[in-house]
């Protein structure tokens, strides 16, 4: 468990200074707090709860669970009887109980530097109103689902937060994605009506979304399920100039004329002319604690992704608290998420913690590197940064480039850093907190899952001494335990499976429409515990250490992809006859595709096949999973029962010789043809 004292030695102690003003200023007072969550959990979380408003209040116990699949369902439940809606609690209560109506809610930046927008508390919610008039006017009711396939900006919240004062879940997909990955989510959640743009640019690279939205919508009808309506937003044509949110003028490289949008009359709707007229007033949806308050999508280990869905009262709670508490958030600060908010971090730690405090934030629509790849520093101090999110990746990234670009800005405003979506290996931790923060900065390294709503191992930045790469300790009623392979909870310094004992407000409540695959998925392997699918070890001073994912699982620059997910589309490819996909490290990435493919037969495999493959999979899944390393397998290690051997697979992507126990291996002439053959370079 978390000793009673912190260890003195080996740790970075952070900042001396933030102490004074801190809410959980010392580690002793952490363990207090921590100790109270546990305990008395009713406690704890009523205090938290006491700062939103609620239409009903809650009646019996905060958290009502079942976590053991021998017992019965699995359920989780949070403050029931409870009802309130969160878009009033995030614009509503900010605005006028709060008197921070004229607070900037964001500052959006755009690709193109110059490109820029700020949206007050008021103004977002009487654009949210706004735009929550208009879904109800296309039939939008409580309990639908809408999809939203947006690039990063203010729009993207204002849908999101659309839906929630109605009462309609959101289901929002990575603008990163395929229309193959859109349609899929679509017919899954079987959405109603779907929220994009045109396009937007990524860099130089310009990216029409409306292109793909129609793919996919085609998609969806051949399969028979019509999307009744598509409202698009206009983010790169004339119109956008025009855009009611906030005074911008966007430069002449992000609006595009010769933008060609394809637009189909029964389905199209334009964002602009829906809004112009609608009432910016719009009586919120009051929405039960368990009401579903959104579905995202997560890979998932047999190759289609999980819908996770998350629900109204616990997770509004969790987002909120762990945002105030993790970042140390001052009413002055001005926060930076660099995630996109497709992604769970921008879901939990753009749109709703930060509001939730009424915190004012960067929203960034562009890349690290463009126009180079001192971008971000020159927002930091552009905008007075105090308290910035990124991911190790992107961390790895600049670190190639060395100091210099980032030394060309001050960053005094800095104060802590954070990091999320996979291991931060220390070079990078310490070139982070050196170079970046210079060493005035503690580093908040969340551990957290789509799943966990909300971070459930962080330090907190003025508590909690720091040890580069540790995740350090739970967050607030939060019951870490690690397991070794027959089940049996570790004591002191281990190794094993990552697991929570009980629920916290934040956790995921099912997998839409399959509660079979969400209790077989995380509840099964271990009754009685909720199972992260990571590795973890705990040292001596009880610090836990994410070692990485241990099912077929890879993380790909913070993001998860399955095997599975990437085999299938190779397999689709009508020359392949089977294909095997591991990890290898990257750099930066932490993880690279490998992919081995065997093919039917007489086809020989070249350069141009190889292109068509990552293409292939570029367009089933998106950009994020284009293989790094393809290399032809005449034959692939097989067990005698025929299962592939993947440790195998993994040794030869690494050429990594030793391979331990093969002594199942049916055939080891083709292990050693595949390392004559392996993939050096890319
Ligand atoms: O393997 C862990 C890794 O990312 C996984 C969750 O991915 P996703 O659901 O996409 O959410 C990412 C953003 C919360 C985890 O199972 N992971 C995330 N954060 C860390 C991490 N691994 C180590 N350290 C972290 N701080």
């Amino acid at each position: 468990m978390i000793p009673d004292q912190a260890p003195k030695e080996d740790v970075f102690l952070g900042c001396e200074e933030m102490k004074k003003e801190a809410h959980v200023p010392s580690f002793e007072k952490y363990k207090e707090l921590y100790l109270k969550s546990i305990d008395n959990p009713d406690e704890f979380w009523g205090d938290v709860a006491k700062d939103f408003f609620w239409k009903t209040k809650h009646s019996g116990q905060f958290l009502d669970y079942n976590f053991d699949v021998t017992k019965g369902e699995i359920f989780v439940k949070c403050m029931e009887g409870a009802s309130t809606n969160i878009c009033y609690n995030l614009l509503d209560r900010n605005v006028h109980e709060r008197k921070l109506g004229d607070k900037v809610a964001f500052y959006w930046e755009g690709n193109e530097p110059g490109d820029e927008l700020t949206v007050t508390y008021r103004e977002l919610l009487q654009r949210v109103c706004q735009f929550a008039n208009v879904l109800k006017s296309q039939g939008v009711k409580k309990g639908d689902r809408v999809s939203i396939y947006m690039p990063m900006v203010v729009e993207l919240v204002v849908a999101m937060l659309a839906c929630v004062r109605i009462g309609a879940v959101h289901s929002i997909v990575f603008a990163g994605f395929s229309a193959e990955s859109l349609c899929e989510r679509i017919l899954d959640s079987q959405c109603s009506l779907l929220v994009t743009a045109d396009g937007f640019y990524r860099g130089d690279k310009l990216i029409n979304l409306k292109f793909l939205a129609d793919e996919a919508l085609q998609k969806c009808r051949d399969k028979g399920f019509p999307v009744k309506r598509c409202i698009m937003l206009k983010h790169l044509s004339k119109e956008a100039e025009e855009t009611p949110l906030g005074s911008h003028s966007p430069p002449a490289k992000r609006s595009c004329p010769d933008l060609q949008v394809p637009w189909n009359p029964d389905v199209d709707l334009c964002w602009h002319t829906l809004v112009h007229g609608a009432s910016d007033e719009c009586e919120p949806e009051w929405c039960e604690s368990e009401d579903p308050l959104f579905i995202l999508y997560t890979s998932g280990s047999t190759g289609k992704p999980k819908g996770v869905l998350h629900t109204v009262s616990g997770y509004m709670l969790y987002t909120a608290v762990t945002f105030k508490l993790v970042f140390d958030y001052q009413p002055d600060d001005v926060y930076w998420c660099t995630a996109d908010i497709g992604w769970i971090t921008g879901h939990s730690y753009i749109t709703y913690g930060p509001l939730a405090n009424g915190a004012t934030s960067v929203l960034f629509e562009g890349l690290p590197t463009y126009p180079d790849v001192s971008r971000m520093w020159e927002i930091v101090d552009k905008y007075q940064v105090t308290k910035f999110y990124t991911a190790p990746t992107a961390i790895r990234l600049l670190m190639k480039y060395g100091s210099e670009p980032v030394q060309k800005y001050k960053r005094e405003s800095l104060k802590v850093l954070g990091t999320v979506g996979e291991p931060i290996n220390p070079e990078a931790w310490q070139w982070y907190y050196n170079v970046v923060g210079e060493k005035r900065c503690p580093i908040v390294d969340t551990f957290w899952q789509t799943e966990t709503g909300g971070h459930v191992l962080t330090p907190l930045p003025a508590a909690t001494p720091m040890k580069p790469g540790s995740a350090t300790f739970p967050f607030f009623g939060v019951v870490p335990a690690i397991l070794n392979e027959s089940g049996e909870e570790l004591e002191g310094p281990s190794e094993g499976y990552l697991v929570f004992k009980q629920p916290w407000p934040g956790v995921m409540r099912t997998v839409y429409g399959n509660q079979q695959r969400f209790e077989t998925t995380y509840f099964k392997k271990f009754p009685g515990y909720y199972v992260t699918g990571d590795g973890c070890r705990r040292d001596k001073d009880g610090y836990y250490w994410i070692t990485g994912r241990i099912d077929d699982m890879l993380n790909v620059s913070g993001h998860l992809l399955s095997t599975a997910e990437v085999e299938s589309a190779l397999v689709e490819h009508e020359v392949v006859a089977e294909a095997a996909v591991v990890g290898r490290p990257h750099p930066v990435k932490g993880e690279s595709l490998y992919c081995f493919v065997t093919l039917t037969d007489g086809v020989t495999y070249n350069r141009a096949l190889e292109a068509e493959l990552r293409k292939q999979v570029r367009e089933k899944i998106g950009a994020i999973a284009t293989p790094d390393y393809i290399q032809e397998a005449p034959g692939l290690p097989k067990t005698r029962s025929g299962k592939i051997m993947r440790r195998v697979l993994r040794k030869i992507a690494c050429d990594e010789r030793d391979l331990g126990d093969i002594s199942t291996l049916a055939d080891s002439s083709v292990v050693d043809q595949l390392f004559q053959n392996r993939c050096c370079t890319v």
